[in-house]
């Protein structure tokens, strides 16, 4: 099974995998963050306002966070910078 990385509708990412093992999170230098719970499935902020980031913990909730777009197919095929 892949593992799935979920756009949650005005929320974080979430990321699951059938093993655990196989989701390594890295910063900008290759350096791993561990896990922030294990056995969970791993949920990463995309509102800027968790205080445990790159997690999410809940934050966007308080700060109103809104993504209601839902996914749309890129238009622009350039590569994608650091
Ligand atoms: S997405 Fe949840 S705290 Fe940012």
């Amino acid at each position: 099974m892949p593992i799935t990385i979920t756009v949650r509708k005005n929320g974080s990412l979430g990321i699951n995998a059938e093993d655990a093992a196989q989701i390594v999170l890295v910063d900008h230098e290759g350096n791993v963050i561990p896990p922030r719970a294990e056995g969970r499935p791993m949920s990463l902020c995309r509102c800027g306002a968790s205080k445990v980031k790159p997690y999410c913990d809940g934050a966007h909730k308080e700060a109103g966070f809104c993504d209601p777009l839902d996914a749309v197919a890129p238009t622009d095929t350039t590569p994608a910078q650091g």
